[in-house]
């Protein structure tokens, strides 16, 4: 809000004759005025020699330029800002208001207030690339207390016709459009306020339907029913008022009458709507009056009689309620001055100045003009007078009438408000959220008087006790277990300290997530680091899968059809004959034997085998290692074979476990059965009489037979589990050389090829430039690298702590070529290269499988 004075400016008329009792003072914003002794005029008090006036400013040859920036332009501001602004025009009948208004509609430097506006707010809102902002315009005369509107719909400014009817040539009523006719000038006899179409006494043709009256009336400082035409340019907006600007000239000239007695009031609404906040599309509507008021001029000395005197009374009784309207309201302010700086700050509608501002009485309803500048005198606006004066003697006594009124205007203080307005589409949407939260919140109140239940009672603070219960829901919730339409609300404390808990229990989840993500890095990396250990680990798992061959040999051999029928022990091998962890039946430690591929790199090997040596430290500024492991596999041939023998063992790998799987559950119902068998004959001897404990019966002779059929079957299936043990153990070894060799491989490449090396694209270029000299090298080391290739994985199954050794011999030979590089597939062929990348390192190393 801004509360401000009414800013008051005094712009004198260059003159020829001048005054010699008017001066201005050094401040430049006082005006001093010396009282002839022996004046004649009533209102001049002889006891006084001089009076001071101050203003805002005074403006004495100011040219229409300095005019605006200093009266104009701020308020022009504060409208493109959403604030309403007025500027009006004060003064006797040629003292230069609508100079100063105008300004001369032919000379471009002479342009006046309202011209400079337009141009001000179109290049605003042409820098306002993100806002949407639409101009109107509107145009009012006030004459003899009736409204016209100067923009209102019509057929152009002059339409012809054949002589004065009451219809025009478009068979419209003239009464409805025609022009106002101003009886004592226009002869007709139909009265003060009937429009007639009116006889150009220029060209001969009748002035067209430029007025609309009547109809508009005034609402809150607001005329309704006045046409607002839209503006779309500078262009259209200065055609607008220079529209109305004509039909008021050419009224004048037509009725020969004077301009000066009417109240012109040209205005520009502006709408902004500007992006959208929370609350939705934000709008701002603001408008800028400019007022050229009719002449100050009192009538008792112009003579007046007839027409010009009835037009005197209006101007005057305008004036005059203009006048006592700034009496009272700056009489009121003076009331509370003591208190409040002298200036008067009025409520928004502008009449507050009844009850507590004393007993003065703003007359704003009293004539159209107060009306429509209610708000420009002391309510929602930002306002500027320009008091205009004819410094002549012979016009002293106008001048000091203009001055003293334009300092009583100066006592006014207004409050400009941004006038926003929301998008009503989204007002009925949150009003619409508003009822349904209402609704809500008094079920929840219907629900509290009808229940006892604790946490709806609680409207203080939960206790800890309460507040766990709310957690429990809150996880319940955030897991999916309660569905969230099932949770009761039962009152807003509630739904806070529910809200607060879904925060607590996100936060947890979240780090409970980052602390994994984390450690399945740092997971990674060791692996990464530690990979040389596998050949460790793949001694320690043969050695192991030796114990359980023992074990499992034991176990076959127990697995035996005894000479004597109660003999059967199956499974029961001893147990120093097995490894530890293959304690139990032959399936269970099948089963750990299944999982033995993939668990190597989770024990620690004794004596971890770093092929890191081989990458250097120097390495560390070059790009990312896995980046060049990528490259490796898939860009480089070597890699590429590398990793698709991989590839194709660990598939292998994969379906012989399947197999052995199968074989395994075969091998468990064969020995349930045997079981079952075993159990059944010896229940058949228990029933058996002493006598009879050695004849075999019939029923006996069939368990028996199907024992024996049992046996035979579990040992055949007991074989095929053994071969398929054997070949997941080759072939668990087969993978676990296959990635040693990749790994290895790709540590002997990675130094070379990394070697002053920054980026992936320099990289990629290196590749390509030895490609060249890698196709003719491609044979010889083809085979030498085959070579290379077994002796390595030789090494790792006898001796793996020899691996860095070897390594390190290796590196110092001559440099292998690095194969055939092939140039990347663009970005998306990087994307999908990277996300294969990561994929494939995790399966490579065993974290996911
Ligand atoms: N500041 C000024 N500089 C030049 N000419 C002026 C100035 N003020 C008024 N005039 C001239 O004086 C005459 C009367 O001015 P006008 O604006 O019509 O007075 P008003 O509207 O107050 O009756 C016009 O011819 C106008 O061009
Ligand atoms: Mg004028």
């Amino acid at each position: 809000m801004v509360r401000s004075a009414v800013h008051v400016y005094l712009r004198t008329r260059p003159t020829s004759a001048g005054s010699s009792s008017l001066s201005v003072q050094q401040d430049g914003k006082t005006i001093k005025m010396l009282l002839p002794k022996n004046a004649e005029a009533g209102l001049i008090n002889n006891q006084l020699e001089h009076l001071l006036f101050k203003y805002d400013g005074i403006l004495p040859k100011a040219s229409q330029e300095t005019v605006y920036s200093t009266c104009a332009q701020d308020v022009v501001d504060h409208v493109l800002r959403g604030y309403n602004g007025t500027i009006f025009a004060y003064g006797q009948t040629g003292a230069g208001k609508t100079y100063t208004m105008s300004g001369d509609t032919q000379s471009y430097q002479q342009r006046g207030i309202v011209p400079r506006a337009i141009h001000q707010i179109f290049k605003e809102i042409d820098m306002r690339v993100d806002q949407e902002v639409v101009v109107r315009a509107s145009y009012l005369e006030i004459y003899n207390e009736v409204m016209y509107d100067l923009l209102a719909d019509h057929f152009d400014t002059l339409v012809p016709s054949t002589g004065a009817s009451s219809m025009d040539g478009y068979g419209q009523s003239s009464e409805q459009y025609g022009i106002n006719h101003r009886d004592a000038m226009g002869g007709s006899k139909k009265g003060h306020h009937k429009g007639t179409a009116v006889g150009d006494p220029y060209s001969g043709h009748f002035l067209g339907s430029s007025y609309k009256k009547d109809t508009l009336h005034v609402v809150d400082a607001e005329v309704k029913g006045l046409v607002k035409r839209v503006a779309n340019t500078e262009e259209e907006a200065l055609a607008l008022f220079f529209a109305g600007e004509s039909i008021r000239s050419t009224s004048k000239h037509a009725l020969n009458s004077n301009s000066s007695r009417s109240h012109c009031i040209f205005t520009l609404y502006l709408e902004t709507k500007q992006g959208s906040d929370s609350l939705g599309m934000k709008g701002l509507q603001s408008k800028l009056t400019c007022v050229d008021l009719a002449g100050s001029e009192r009538t008792k000395k112009t003579h007046a009689s007839g027409q010009t005197l009835k037009e005197a009374m209006f101007i005057n009784k305008s004036l005059s309620f203009l006048e006592q309207t700034v009496n009272a309201l700056s009489k009121a302010s003076h009331s509370r001055g003591a208190s409040s700086g002298g200036r008067r700050v009025l409520g928004e509608d502008g009449t507050s100045a009844s009850s507590d501002q004393g007993n003065a009485f703003v007359p704003f309803r009293q004539s159209k003009l107060t009306s429509v500048l209610k708000d420009a005198l002391g309510g929602n606006c930002k306002t500027v007078m320009i008091g205009n004066i004819w410094p002549e003697d012979r016009h002293l006594e106008e001048t000091i009438s203009t001055l003293r009124f334009a300092s009583r205007v100066r006592q006014l203080t207004t409050n400009a408000v941004v006038n926003e307005r929301r998008d009503p589409e989204f007002l009925v949407k949150k009003y619409e959220r508003q009822v349904a939260n209402l609704k809500q919140e008094l079920a929840m109140r219907d629900a509290l008087s009808g229940t006892s239940n604790r946490l709806s009672s609680r409207y203080g603070s939960f206790s800890e006790a309460e507040k766990q219960e709310i957690k429990r829901i809150a996880r319940k919730m955030l897991n999916g277990e309660t569905p969230i339409e099932d949770v009761t609300l039962h009152s807003l404390n509630y739904i806070r300290e529910l809200f607060m808990q879904v925060k607590q229990c996100a936060d947890e989840q979240k780090s409970e997530l980052g602390n994994k993500h984390a450690s399945a890095m740092l997971e990674l990396e060791t692996k990464l680091k530690q990979f040389g250990s596998d050949a460790t680990k793949v001694e320690a798992a043969s050695k192991a899968d030796e114990g359980k061959a023992a074990s499992d040999e034991a176990a076959s051999a127990a697995v035996g059809e005894s000479d004597k029928p109660s003999g059967f022990h199956v499974g029961n091998a001893p147990s120093d004959a097995r490894p530890d962890r293959g304690a139990g039946t032959p399936v269970a430690s099948m089963e750990n034997q299944e999982d033995l591929a993939d668990t190597y790199q989770d024990v620690s090997a004794p004596m971890p085998l770093d092929l890191s040596p081989a990458l250097g430290t120097s390495m560390s500024g070059s790009i990312d290692k896995s980046t060049a492991f990528d490259l490796f596999k898939y860009e480089v041939e070597e890699g590429r074979n590398l990793s698709m023998i991989l590839k194709e063992r660990k598939k292998r790998l994969t379906d012989l476990r399947h197999n052995l799987r199968d074989q395994t559950m075969e091998l468990n119902s064969g020995k349930e059965e045997i079981d079952s068998l075993t159990h059944a004959l010896k229940n058949r001897e228990g029933t058996k009489s002493e006598g009879d404990q050695d004849v075999v019966d019939e029923e006996q002779y069939k368990y028996m037979q199907s024992l024996k059929t049992a046996k035979r079957n579990y040992r055949e299936v007991y074989q095929k589990v053994r071969d398929s043990q054997l070949q997941v153990q080759t072939c668990s070894r087969d993978v676990v050389a296959a990635k040693v060799d990749l790994y290895k491989r790709f540590n002997d490449w990675y130094p070379r090829t990394m070697a002053n090396v920054v980026s992936r694209d320099e990289l990629l270029a290196k590749m390509n430039s030895l490609s060249v000299q890698a196709d003719e090298e491609n044979e010889l080391l083809d085979a030498s690298e085959h070579f290379d290739k077994v002796e390595m994985q030789r090494i790792i199954l006898e001796d793996p702590d020899s691996l860095a050794f070897h390594t390190a011999k290796k590196s110092l030979k001559k440099m292998t070529p690095l194969a055939k590089g092939k140039t990347l597939r663009g970005e998306k062929a990087k994307a999908t290269m990277t996300r294969r990348m990561e994929r494939d390192l995790a399966l490579n190393f065993g974290l996911k499988q």
